[in-house]
């Protein structure tokens, strides 16, 4: 085809031997030197196939505790288990309330046409609540009493998921608590939490004195302060990390006895670090880091921005449905902010599904506007 390859000059037979040989003769001495480095080498000397890259790396720094090494192997054992398929898969609403559900009416709305795709269970801490929805009536769970910031709200949080789990029908776990209201309709949420991998738990590095700073040295080895993180309790689980969370007890024990108030003069609340702490260890790729829950913090106050009945409106619900980035910010004098897209199977979408915190008196407004702002 090509004339000009004819016509390229020929080198002499013994002297391009020469050179092959010599070639052949460094690459041996290369890969001789440099085993390790070297692609080829392995598939040379290494009769059985070549297997140095899964020996690379995995030397622990340190000697693992028993403790840790069972939780390792239970915890790697869950998370290859493949999900459970059941006929009618049905998303867990699990309510942490003190007492009565002020917005009963509004979920009745959300719930009503979808009766084999949810179940309800309720937690209530301090009375028992007056159900007025059919959805509500007889899921109250056995419970305890709640204190703000100690280890009985990840105890009450425990309790709904074991309660929970008990139905194989259940998929996905959503922690709501009484001043949390649907943000879009029914299809639109068990869509989104049941065609998803990930469990949806908050979780960001918080250098300041509201994050690492609440890191005490008493959860080593097992909890180093780089692995401390931070994020918001509203989460939304898949089954898997359901079951790792009622597995776990090392971690747990860990968070109770050395992330509570007033711990070497410093408060820790479990609540908002155990999560994010342990599936940043044991998952980091599993979790969305941002919570389905909407929360307001740009007021900077202790608590959460709260809706009054003059603040609903249609522009407002709109708004917070349609965020479609996640925000977070640094406790420390930088004021770190990081903003992420909020990507659903790699997709852009909205990534509030509820919203907090409304006070009882919006009822009425939600009510009239639900049918409107939850029309996609
Ligand atoms: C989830 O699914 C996406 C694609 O649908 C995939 O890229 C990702 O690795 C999966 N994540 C997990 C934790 O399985
Ligand atoms: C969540 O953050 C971790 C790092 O903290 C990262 O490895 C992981 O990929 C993130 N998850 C998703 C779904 O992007
Ligand atoms: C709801 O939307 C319809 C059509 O967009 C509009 O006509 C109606 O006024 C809206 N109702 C409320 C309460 O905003």
């Amino acid at each position: 085809m090509s004339g000009s390859r004819h016509h390229r000059p020929h080198l002499k037979r013994p002297v391009w031997i020469i050179v092959l040989v010599s070639f052949f003769i460094i690459f041996l001495i290369s890969v001789y030197i440099y085993p390790s480095r070297s692609f080829a080498a392995c598939y040379i000397f290494s009769p059985r196939g070549c297997t140095m890259f899964e020996q690379l790396p995995t030397t622990p720094s340190r000697e693992l505790t028993d403790e840790e090494t069972i939780a390792q192997v239970v915890f790697k054992e869950l998370l290859k288990t493949p999900p459970v398929h059941s006929k009618s898969p049905k998303i867990a609403f699990m309510f942490l309330t003190p007492g009565n559900l002020p917005f009963e009416r509004l979920w009745d709305k959300f719930f009503h046409g979808h009766e084999d795709r949810f179940s309800v269970y309720v937690h209530a801490s301090s009375e028992k609540p007056v159900h007025v929805s059919r959805y509500f009536v007889g899921r109250d769970i056995h419970s305890e009493k709640v204190a703000w910031g100690k280890i009985s709200m990840l105890d009450a949080e425990k309790r709904l998921l074991a309660h929970a789990l008990v139905d194989p029908d259940n998929h996905q776990f959503v922690l709501l608590s009484d001043s949390c209201v649907p943000l879009h309709n029914f299809d639109y949420v068990y869509n989104y939490l049941m065609y998803t991998n990930v469990s949806y738990i908050d979780c960001f590095e918080d250098p300041g004195p509201h994050g690492s700073g609440r890191y005490s040295e008493h959860m080593l080895p097992e909890v180093e302060k780089k692995d401390f993180r931070k994020g918001s309790q509203w989460f939304s689980l898949k089954r898997q990390h359901a079951i790792i969370i009622m597995a776990d007890s090392l971690y747990y024990t860990k968070f109770k006895l050395y992330c509570k108030p007033n711990m070497d003069g410093r408060n820790c609340y479990a609540d908002e670090h155990y999560l994010p702490t342990l599936f940043y260890m044991i998952d980091p790729g599993g979790i969305a880091n941002w919570s389905v829950t909407h929360v307001d913090w740009s007021e900077g106050k202790w608590h959460p921005k709260a809706y009054r009945a003059q603040d609903v409106t249609f522009d407002l619900l709109k708004k917070i449905a349609s965020i479609d980035e996640s925000f977070h910010i640094t406790s420390d004098q930088k004021k770190k902010v990081t903003i992420q897209p909020c990507l659903w199977n790699g997709m852009k979408r909205p990534c509030y599904l509820f919203g907090r915190k409304f006070y009882p008196e919006t009822l009425d407004r939600l009510l009239f506007l639900f049918s409107n702002y939850t029309t996609v």
